[in-house]
C-alpha cells in the first residue's frame, strides 16, 4: 500500500501482511495483520517506529516516496519487539540518523536486540520533550504496556499519538482508518488483539488510560502500530473500549473448551451446556481439536465462566487441554468461575487436575466437578445438567451483583 497522508506534514509509510497467520502462538485471525508507521516532515525529518523485518521493502518504498530526496534526521522508537524495530539495522545503516530517541528501558533493549554500541541513542524518559521544528515531541513511558520499553509519542501540535501496540487490532486492509472499515470486525478484532495479548497488563492499561486523562492531552489521531488508525470520534471510541476491556466485566456468558478422546467427556459438555441455556446464559461449547487456543482465549475474554473438560489420559489430560490452560494461566483472566468435567476409564485424575489449573488461575472454582467412568448414562447426563445449573446460578450472582 502506498503511504498515506494524516496531517500536512505526517504519513504512514507502514506495510501490510495480507498472508500472516501466527505471531508467536497467537494465531492471527484469517485477515492477517498491518504494521504501522510514521514520518513526520519538519525541520528535523522524523520516523517513528519500523514493521516487521520480511516487510522492510515495503516501508523503504513509502519512506523514499515521501522524503524525495530527503534523509532522515531523527528516529523515534516506541518499543523494541521485532515486529516495530526489526528494520532498525537497515535504517540506522542507510539513513545515518543524528538520533535515536527511546524510552530508558528502550536503550537496554537495543543494545540487547543489536549492535547498537555505535548509534546515537538518546534516552527520553516521560516528560522528555524534542523540538523537530513545527512539531515537538512528549514522550510518555507506558511500561510494560505490554514490554518494559513501551512509550508514547504525542505531538500536540498535530494533536497525533502514537502509541505503539495499544489499540491495535490485526487487520489487513486497503483502508487506514477505523471509520472506513466494518464495525462488526474492527470490534471483534480489537477483542481478541486486547484477550491474546493485552489482558495480563490490564491495569496498566487502567494506569495509563488516568494518565492520559490527567494529563489532558487532546488526541485527535490516536495511531496504532498494528490495524486501522483512529480519528476524530473513534479516539474516544477507542479509549472507552480499552477502559472496557480492563476493567473485566464479565458477561452473562459460559465458555465450555474440552478435548475428548472417544466422545464421552463431549457428550458430557453438551448436557453441562443445556443446564447452562435453560437457565438463561449464553454459552459456546469450543473443543480444542476444532479450535486454536487464540480463538478460545477471545471467548473466555469477556465470559463469567469457564468450564473445562478432559478425559484422564496417562493419569493427566489430553496435551491440547494443557495447552489451552498454560496459554490461559500466562494471560491472567481476573474475577472467572471456574468448574470441571471429564471421562476416565481406570485411574481417573482428570478433574483433580483441571481444578487444580482453575485453582491456580484464582478462579472461583464450583462443583462438585463431574467425573464419569466410560460412556455417561443417563445419571451421569443429569449430573452434568445439574452443574451446568450450579455453574449458572454463580454466573448470575456475580454478574447481577
Ligand atoms: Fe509488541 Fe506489535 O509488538
Amino acid at each position: 500500500m502506498n503511504p498515506h497522508k494524516i496531517t500536512d506534514d505526517i504519513y504512514w509509510v507502514g506495510a501490510v501482511d495480507w498472508s500472516s497467520r501466527n505471531f508467536h502462538g497467537y494465531s492471527l485471525s484469517p485477515l492477517g495483520t498491518t504494521y504501522n508507521n510514521f514520518l513526520i516532515l519538519d525541520e528535523k525529518v522524523t520516523l517513528v517506529d519500523t514493521v516487521m523485518p520480511h516487510l522492510r521493502s515495503q516501508m523503504m518504498c513509502n519512506v523514499d516516496q515521501v522524503l524525495n530526496g530527503r534523509g532522515i534526521d531523527y528516529l523515534v522508537v516506541n518499543h523494541l519487539e521485532l515486529d516495530h524495530a526489526g528494520c532498525l539495522p537497515d535504517v540506522v545503516e542507510k539513513y545515518k540518523p543524528e538520533r535515536i530517541y527511546t524510552s530508558p528501558m528502550g536503550e537496554k533493549a537495543m543494545h540487547g536486540h543489536f549492535n547498537a554500541k555505535d548509534w546515537p541513542i538518546e534516552v527520553v524518559p516521560t516528560g522528555s520533550e524534542v523540538t523537530i521544528g513545527k512539531h515537538t515531541l512528549h514522550f510518555i513511558e507506558t511500561r510494560m504496556l505490554h514490554w518494559p520499553d513501551s512509550m508514547l509519542t504525542y505531538i500536540p501540535e498535530a494533536k497525533v499519538a502514537f502509541c505503539n501496540d495499544a489499540f491495535g487490532q490485526n487487520i489487513a486492509s486497503s483502508e487506514r482508518w477505523a471509520d472506513e472499515y466494518d464495525r462488526y470486525v474492527l470490534e471483534h478484532s480489537m477483542k481478541e488483539y486486547y484477550a491474546n495479548i493485552v489482558l495480563p497488563y490490564s491495569p496498566v492499561v487502567l494506569k495509563t488510560l488516568d494518565a492520559l486523562t490527567s494529563m489532558n492531552l487532546d488526541i485527535q489521531y490516536l495511531l496504532p502500530d498494528h490495524g486501522l488508525m483512529f480519528r476524530g470520534d473513534d479516539v474516544g471510541f477507542a479509549l472507552d473500549k480499552y477502559l472496557e476491556y480492563a476493567q473485566q466485566k464479565p458477561k452473562k456468558k459460559a465458555v465450555l473448551v474440552y478435548d475428548t478422546m472417544w466422545k464421552s467427556t463431549e457428550k458430557m459438555a453438551s448436557a453441562i451446556a443445556s443446564g447452562l441455556a435453560d437457565e438463561g446464559i449464553s454459552v459456546k461449547i469450543m473443543s480444542m481439536k476444532a479450535n486454536h487456543h487464540s480463538r478460545v482465549m477471545t471467548e473466555v475474554f469477556d465470559a463469567a465462566a469457564v468450564l473445562v473438560g478432559s478425559p484422564t489420559h496417562n493419569n493427566g489430560i489430553l496435551p491440547l487441554m494443557a495447552d489451552m490452560l498454560t496459554y490461559m494461566k500466562g494471560l491472567r483472566p481476573q474475577g472467572k468461575i471456574g468448574a470441571s468435567f471429564g471421562s476416565f476409564g481406570w485411574s481417573g485424575e482428570c478433574v483433580k487436575i483441571l481444578n487444580q489449573w482453575l485453582e491456580d488461575m484464582s478462579f472461583e472454582v464450583v462443583g462438585p466437578p463431574v467425573k464419569n467412568k466410560f460412556v455417561p448414562d443417563h445419571d451421569a447426563f443429569a449430573q452434568c445438567y445439574e452443574l451446568g445449573k450450579t455453574v449458572a446460578a454463580a454466573i448470575k450472582a456475580k454478574v447481577e451483583e
